[in-house]
């Protein structure tokens, strides 16, 4: 059975993992009227990721008969003024995804719940990994700058994620 401060935590993390996905359709749906499919593809794969992981946190809950308790969705940005500005929100975005990670990590250290520690443990890499990815696309964005043909081609680049 689940701790109750827990479970608040972890249904607190599914909403949180769905305002992700909402974030980054946003940003796909951005891009795509902006004719960047490269980008759009990239942000709608996101999507798909981010909804994975609060259904991944919705089945351990399950599992460990909690609640889930789905919260309403709070309203995402709709533009943005070019790729590089996306993808530094996406990061920033990332880091607060990590910080909360890493709180419930301690909540359920404290109360000694290892099963949820053991379950955690996949986000905390994986909140390593998209950060690094993040980051490594704003390091390409920065160098292209304004550069057209860079745009188009790292655009063809996002577009290959499958
Ligand atoms: Fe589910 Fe991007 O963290």
């Amino acid at each position: 059975m689940l701790n109750k401060n827990l479970e608040n935590a972890l249904n607190k993390q599914i909403n949180a993992e769905f305002w992700s996905a909402y974030l980054y359709l946003s940003m796909s749906t951005h891009f795509a009227s902006e004719g960047l499919n490269g980008a759009a593809n990239w942000f709608k794969i996101q999507f798909k990721e981010e909804q994975d992981h609060a259904l991944k946190i919705i089945d351990y809950v399950i599992s460990r008969e909690g609640r889930v308790e789905l919260a309403p969705i709070d309203k995402v940005s709709t533009k943005w003024e070019s790729l590089l500005a996306a993808f530094l929100d996406t990061l920033e975005h990332e880091k607060v995804v990590t910080a909360r990670i890493h709180e419930i990590v301690g909540i359920a250290r404290e109360e000694k719940d290892f099963a949820t520690e053991n379950m955690l443990q996949w986000f905390v890499n994986e909140q390593v990994e998209e950060e690094e990815t993040a980051q490594k696309i704003i390091d390409a964005l920065k160098l292209i700058g304004n550069n057209g043909i860079g745009i188009y081609l790292i655009d063809k680049e996002l577009g290959k994620r499958t």
